[in-house]
């Protein structure tokens, strides 16, 4: 996982739940890296699924609510890192359809070693959208945050719902459907 992936975090986590729960975290986590992220660096998953856990346990947070939180918090840091990206798309639903085609294609040339879903669209129109996430990362609550915030982005209004399609979550069917 990208670098940007953890300083994001620990930046998320100092702002909503203060500097001593980063470092409670940092230690009880074990990290093979200490927690001594650099935005360009690359880094194991589990080190991120070590924080959430032990952050959950810290704060009696949820583990899937804390990682919906950081998709909502990661849209900012996307759109400040990377608005060229986002300026070729005009509507959420443009946006979303386009990651898998272009935009994590983009991600894939800067970051070889990127680690990213897999996006399949089953239904397309201009006022619905079902997509099939896959990721042995089961980082479905993220993807989420991201797809309600890109919503929030262009002012649109809609319900998303999401489905599990097995146990571990690697496998998630989102329903975007607009309001009015
Ligand atoms: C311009 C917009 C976007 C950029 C630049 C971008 C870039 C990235 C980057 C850098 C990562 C981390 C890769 C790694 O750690 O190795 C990532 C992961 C991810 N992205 Fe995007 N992304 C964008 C939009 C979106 C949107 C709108 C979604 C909505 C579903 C999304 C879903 C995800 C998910 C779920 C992951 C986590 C990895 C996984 O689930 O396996 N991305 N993206």
């Amino acid at each position: 996982m990208k670098g940007i992936v953890f300083t994001e975090f620990l930046e998320m986590v100092e702002k909503k739940f203060g500097i001593e729960t980063v470092d409670t975290i940092i230690t009880e986590s074990n990290l093979e890296s200490d927690g001594a992220y650099t935005s360009v660096g690359t880094y194991a998953f589990k080190e991120l699924q070590s924080l959430v856990v032990n952050l959950s346990k810290y704060t009696n947070v949820d583990a899937q609510d804390l990682i919906h939180l950081y998709g909502i918090y990661f849209f900012d840091t996307l759109t400040k890192n990377y608005i060229s990206l986002f300026d070729h798309y005009k509507n959420a639903f443009q946006l979303i359809s386009g990651i898998e085609e272009h935009i994590h294609v983009q991600v894939r040339k800067m970051y070889p070693d990127a680690e990213l879903p897999y996006f399949e669209t089953h239904e397309s129109s201009d006022s619905k959208l079902v997509i099939e996430y896959h990721s042995e990362r089961a980082l479905y609550s993220f993807a989420l945050g991201l797809i309600e915030r890109t919503l929030e982005h262009y002012n649109e209004k809609a319900t998303v719902t999401k489905k599990l399609l097995n146990d571990s979550g690697t496998k998630v069917l989102f329903t975007i459907v607009k309001n009015g």
